[in-house]
């Protein structure tokens, strides 16, 4: 039965550009969309941008750009990440996209048309400076348990101390420094203690295969009150008032939703983009409209999530669709954080580490990450660490060494003495190497549509130990020396051929351009997991070239180097290289007076000066100053030279130091040379320093 997948990632903030965060979870997500796709099964595999909400509203404001204009930037810088990294969503959109405005608000008045809106008053700070509500992180003061300066809204970064803003103490508003005044008014609310939602969430998230285990305890952990009867499901405040940057409430003016409230229909509102331009018609002529799509029951909803916002999916959402009539949720699936270098957990909006873009630029290959992604991930909400070692060790040693060394050591022979061409007669060992190969389908299969990718690569690299193995018993480079032995020899590279290739219908989903390259290699049509059903036989391939290079250690130092700041260079030429103060005392500066200065016989670029040093008796100086001075303009002044600068000789006579004289370093462009002059009162011979 094919399966019709509508598969998310979350939606990034479009207030930064992605980090390897964002990317660990689009390669998690299009492994298993890919892996879908293999299948035989229809895929519309959807993101956006989420772009409303505060902070985006005040960043924009910050940079003197609207909030549409400051997204649609963000989401322009989108592409190269994804491209390069080979994920492939069918649809890219943004939760300020017109569909979602109608979505949002069509889902609201269904909720409220159910009795599940609620209005109640709320106190809250507000800047009169800026004539808005703050919100938490935007207020700060002294935390209200240690007293620590300069703490935000909601926690204190000291202590670890959770609290509310109103409990901060001599609180300011971070945006205009003034003195928040409380300040109540409306607040929209979703009923999420409402008895129905309570039920509803209950069942929807025991039911079996939705959820992750650890998943599920978290959640029965938001359902318990404790003996005060605390805690539980509490409402949910999805009003915000203007200004912000959102999706105005219906039939509320100055009202508009939490951005959590639209974030996730930004799903449907992709999905819905996706259908309107015809997306799904092309690609697997579905004439249904995104509505009559979402109404049939047998389409499965899926969504990859991190785990800091499963509250959001498993509780909210669900709860939403339900109550406004739609589709919900098949699965949630919750991954863990990527760190990097056994390290500190990312910062959401600034992403450390390891840059992913870099990563690109550097040439390093997109697929190797993949690889090294997929091979620890698991189905499990367990934080991921990229180590460079673990990395290099990884790609070097298995991908490479295990896998991509089958088909070199192979491919070679069959071009050079037969032509490209297999046989089909293979052997009992090869066939039954093969045989092995083929039946671990189910297996592999399994696994990746149980995201265990970990365990599914573990599989694949044994696999290719076997493979390694009959390699080394049959020794095609002693066969190609020996006497009559060319049939053996054209067998057994064979043999490796047909192995490498349903190795690369296991690999494809993780290393789908690599699998694009072995298709073209071996001249053959693209593979999906029914290929395993036949073998190539007598055909002939094409001529290997290198499918895969080694990680090089000095590319892993360069993506891990930190960025340094651009130099600043002043006046458009490059600073000198750095200097010692004694590199500076070994030029001698001096105060000079200019008692004359006359043209040049025979050169239009030098005046000569003669200068009185404090020595008794003047020195004798050519400078190149004649295009800016007049001699008479010169005589009598006070200026700076370089006291201990050997003699120099020259056509006109020797010159016995050197006036200093600032100009631009393109004087074509920049004309003009300017001698410096001392501060009254210096006096000649005194020393600069
Ligand atoms: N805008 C919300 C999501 C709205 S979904 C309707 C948001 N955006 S985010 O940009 O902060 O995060 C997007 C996704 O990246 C989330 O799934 C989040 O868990 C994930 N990650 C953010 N940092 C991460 C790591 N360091 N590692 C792995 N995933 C992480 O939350
Ligand atoms: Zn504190």
């Amino acid at each position: 039965m094919t399966r019709q997948l509508f598969v998310t990632t979350a939606l990034p903030y479009a207030n930064g550009h992605f980090h390897i965060g964002h990317i660990m979870e689009y390669i998690q997500a299009d492994i298993w969309v890919r892996f879908q796709r293999m299948q035989g099964h229809q895929v519309h595999f959807c993101g956006a941008d989420d772009a409303h909400g505060a902070p985006i509203m005040i960043a924009a404001e910050k940079v003197g750009k609207t909030p549409q204009a400051f997204v649609a930037d963000i989401a322009a810088g989108r592409k190269p990440y994804l491209d390069g990294f080979h994920i492939s969503f069918d649809n890219w959109h943004s939760t300020d996209g017109a569909e979602n405005h109608v979505l949002a608000q069509d889902i609201y008045r269904a909720l409220r048309a159910a009795g599940l809106i609620a209005v109640r008053s709320v106190e809250q700070f507000f800047d009169p400076a800026k004539g808005m509500f703050l919100p938490d992180r935007f207020i700060k003061g002294e935390c209200p348990k240690c007293g620590a300066k300069d703490q935000y809204g909601d926690s204190c970064e000291v202590c670890g101390a959770v609290y509310s803003p109103t409990e901060l103490k001599n609180p300011f508003s971070a945006l205009s420094g003034a003195t928040p005044v409380l300040k109540s008014s409306e607040h929209y609310f979703f009923s999420l203690s409402d008895p129905r939602c309570v039920a509803f969430l209950e069942a929807w998230t025991q039911e079996s295969g939705k959820l992750q285990p650890e998943v599920l305890n978290k959640i029965k952990e938001w359902f318990t009150k404790d003996e005060q009867g605390q805690g539980g499901l509490g409402d949910w405040d999805i009003s915000r008032d203007a200004p912000y940057f959102g999706i105005e409430i219906p039939d509320a003016p100055g009202k508009y939703f939490y951005v959590w409230l639209d974030a996730p229909i930004g799903y449907l509102a992709s999905l819905k983009n996706y259908f309107d331009k015809g997306g799904p018609k092309a690609q697997y002529g579905e004439s249904r409209s995104f509505e009559d799509f979402m109404a049939d029951p047998s389409v499965e909803q899926v969504h990859f999530i991190g785990k800091d916002i499963t509250y959001f999916h498993t509780l909210f959402w669900p709860a939403m669709l339900h109550f406004s009539g739609r589709k919900v949720p098949n699965n949630v699936f919750v991954h863990g954080f990527m760190t990097v270098n056994n390290g500190e957990k990312m910062s959401k909006s600034r992403g450390t580490g390891l840059d992913p873009l870099k990563y690109l630029k550097l040439g390093m290959n997109p697929e190797w990450l993949r690889y090294y992604i997929a091979a620890k991930l698991n189905a499990h909400v367990e934080d991921v660490d990229f180590n460079p070692e673990d990395f290099s060790s990884r790609v070097n040693a298995d991908l490479v060494g295990k896998y991509i060394n089958i088909a070199s050591r192979a491919a070679g022979f069959l071009a050079k003495r037969f032509g490209g061409k297999l046989s089909s007669d293979l052997g009992v060992d090869g066939m039954s190497l093969l045989e092995t190969l083929r039946a671990h389908r189910h297996t592999i299969t399994e696994l990746f549509e149980a995201r265990d990718y970990g365990k599914a690569l573990r599989e694949i690299m044994a696999l290719a130990d076997r493979v390694n193995e009959y390699v080394d018993a049959n020794k095609p480079w002693e066969l190609a020396k020996k006497e009559g032995a060319e049939q053996v020899l054209q067998d057994v590279c064979s043999v490796c051929i047909e192995a490498f290739r349903l190795l690369t219908i296991y690999l494809k989903p993780v290393l789908p351009a690599l699998a694009a390259n072995v298709e073209a290699f071996l001249q053959i049509a693209p593979l999906d997991f029914t290929s395993t059903d036949q073998l190539l036989g007598a055909h002939t391939i094409g001529t290997y070239s290198h499918l895969m290079q080694r990680v090089d250690p000095k590319l892993l130092d360069a993506l891990f180097e930190p960025p340094t700041a651009p130099k600043l260079v002043p006046g458009g030429e490059e600073l000198a290289p750095e200097i010692k103060i004694d590199d500076f005392t070994k030029v001698d500066l001096r105060v000079a007076k200019i008692l004359k200065a006359e043209h040049v016989e025979g050169s239009d670029k030098l005046l000569r000066l003669t200068l009185d040093v404090g020595e008794g008796s003047p020195r004798n100086v050519f400078s190149g100053i004649k295009s800016a001075y007049k001699p008479e303009d010169l005589i009598g002044k006070l200026t700076v030279m370089v006291a201990n600068l050997a003699p120099r000789k020259m056509k006109f006579g020797i010159s016995e130091g050197m006036v200093l004289a600032a100009s631009h370093a393109d004087e074509k462009t920049h004309p003009g040379i300017f001698v410096l002059e001392p501060f009254p009162g210096a006096q000649p011979g005194m020393r600069i320093r």
